[in-house]
């Protein structure tokens, strides 16, 4: 198994990646690029990560960052994430999500070094009207810009991986649906926890959806068993246990539960809106020894009790004029 020293992380000033740092900052040499976008927050900077701004998908720059800090692999994090902004102009979702990846890649394969991607479980589209949960072997069928986008990045790094011209060793994982610590308010657990805390009714899709809810912390130690133990080429879900899986309006009344009032109305979905997405992580257990320690209560419970004690960061992320940076 290879071992990992100076790792460049991109996007850690955002919610999964950011956890990422506060989990492993001890174990590795961490830099940290990101453009400081939508999603991020410069109160997300984990002491001890080295913080540089850059747009990962300006290649001249990154050339220059990755030069001076020469890491001995990459985990990219970075992406445009929300999918009704995707909705509504999927321009920088290109750029950011595939041109992004492609930099990245490109400068992995100059120094011969590991590149995870960090992919999601939207690539698969909708499980709706499947009889079975996806496994890595599933076609990929995505149903938004911003998952199109998502696979876009795959497809090419895969093949990255596989061409003889190329050799890029790539490990890629596709997460469940995540909540915990700093995930912007635009998603729907923060929200939620907003809504309900000042009297604002929180807006439900009408359709009833379920999701695989996972904790952040179980998130970025399947990141970080991909890293570690990954196999060159292949690709992991990353799912909590069959048992996380819950309908999100079940998961909203559990929050409202929690904070002890709140009204939720139903509006009208999304555009491309997906009902299910529905994976199965045996390989990942299999392979990387990785398995979700969260259960979805405590999963919950631990998410909605961390918004409560940090109400000023909730504040400094609803405050923000473009959605993203300073607070
Ligand atoms: N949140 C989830 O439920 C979930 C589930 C599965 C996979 N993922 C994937 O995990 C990754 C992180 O998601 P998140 O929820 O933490 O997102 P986030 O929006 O909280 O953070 C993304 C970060 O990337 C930065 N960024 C975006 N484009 C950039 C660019 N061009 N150059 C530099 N920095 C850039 C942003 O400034 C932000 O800090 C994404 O790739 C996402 O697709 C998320």
């Amino acid at each position: 198994m290879a071992s990992y020293n100076r790792l460049l992380v991109t996007g850690h000033l955002g919610f999964i990646a950011s956890t990422f740092c506060h989990r492993y900052k001890d174990n590795y040499q961490i830099t940290g690029v990101d453009f400081a976008g939508w999603g991020s927050m410069e109160r997300n900077l984990v002491p001890g990560v080295r913080d540089l701004r850059a747009d990962i998908a300006d290649g001249e720059k990154l050339r220059s960052i990755i030069v001076e800090v020469r890491p001995d692999a990459i985990i990219n994090f970075a992406a445009e994430s929300h999918v009704d902004r995707s909705n509504e102009d999927d321009s920088c979702f290109w750029r950011s999500n595939v041109m992004g990846a492609r930099n990245l890649a490109h400068e992995a394969m100059r120094l011969g070094i590991r590149m995870v991607q960090v992919s999601t479980d939207e690539v698969y589209g909708d499980a709706h009207a499947s009889n079975a949960p996806w496994t890595e072997t599933s076609p990929i069928n995505p149903k938004n810009p911003y998952s199109v986008t998502k696979a876009a990045a795959e497809m090419l790094l895969a093949v990255y991986g596989r061409s003889e011209r190329h050799h890029l060793d790539i490990v890629i994982t596709r997460g469940a649906n995540t909540i915990g610590p700093r995930q912007f308010p635009e998603k729907a657990v923060p929200k939620a926890v907003w809504c309900f805390t000042h009297d604002i009714e929180f807006p439900l899709f009408r359709t009833p959806a379920r999701r695989m809810w996972m904790h952040v912390d179980d998130h970025a130690a399947g990141i970080e068993a991909a890293l570690r133990k990954g196999n060159k080429g292949a690709v992991y879900n990353i799912a909590p246990s069959f048992d996380s899986e819950e309908m999100t309006v079940t998961v909203i009344r559990r929050v409202r539960d929690i904070i002890g009032k709140g009204t939720i109305r139903e509006v009208q979905d999304r555009a491309n809106y997906d009902l299910r997405y529905w994976m199965d992580s045996s390989k990942a257990k299999r392979e990387l020894g990785w398995t979700a320690k969260y259960t979805l209560d405590e999963t919950v419970k631990a998410t909605v009790g961390w918004y409560l004690e940090n109400g000023g960061w909730l504040e400094a992320a609803n405050n923000l004029p473009a959605g993203g940076g300073k607070g």
